[in-house]
């Protein structure tokens, strides 16, 4: 997990779970100011309000981004579990679920979670955007 700073706030960045929806800063959902692929840091959180950084992780529907203040991450505990299936995507689950591995291992999992529905992952459970890359139609 990649982070970056300012003041009582962490952006947490996991690349990995990134299905590259451009959400955080392509269009009307984006703050380039902030979240910005084409420079690096990629991530600049000096350049706009904690609050304004806030609502804009949250609409993050993979996960990769998460928030931390004072160091501890932040879970919407109010958030009801909703799975909602991407076209020609992920399952893009919201909420609090525990994943149940083959060897009995669990990990519970908070805000969002993007699940591979196309097999090309090399992160699975979790969707990695290779389906974008192997043309998945689902
Ligand atoms: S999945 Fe999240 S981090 Fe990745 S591009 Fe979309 S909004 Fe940004
Ligand atoms: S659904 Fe995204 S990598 Fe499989």
């Amino acid at each position: 997990m990649k982070q970056y700073k300012k003041d009582t706030l962490t952006i947490n960045w996991e690349p990995e779970k990134c299905i590259h929806s451009t959400k955080c800063w392509r269009g009307e959902t984006g703050l380039p100011t902030v979240f910005n692929p084409k420079e690096k840091p990629w991530i600049k959180p000096e350049n706009e309000e904690i609050e304004t950084i806030i609502a804009h992780i949250k609409q993050c529907p993979s996960g990769a981004l998460s928030y931390s203040l004072n160091d501890e991450i932040v879970v919407d505990t109010n958030a009801a579990t909703s799975i909602t299936i991407l076209a020609n995507g992920p399952l893009l689950c919201t909420g609090k679920i525990k994943i149940i591995y083959p060897n009995g291992n669990e990990e519970e999992k908070t805000n969002n979670t993007a699940l591979c529905r196309c097999g090309a992952s090399a992160n699975k459970p979790f969707c990695d955007g290779n389906h974008a890359k192997v043309g998945f139609k689902g």
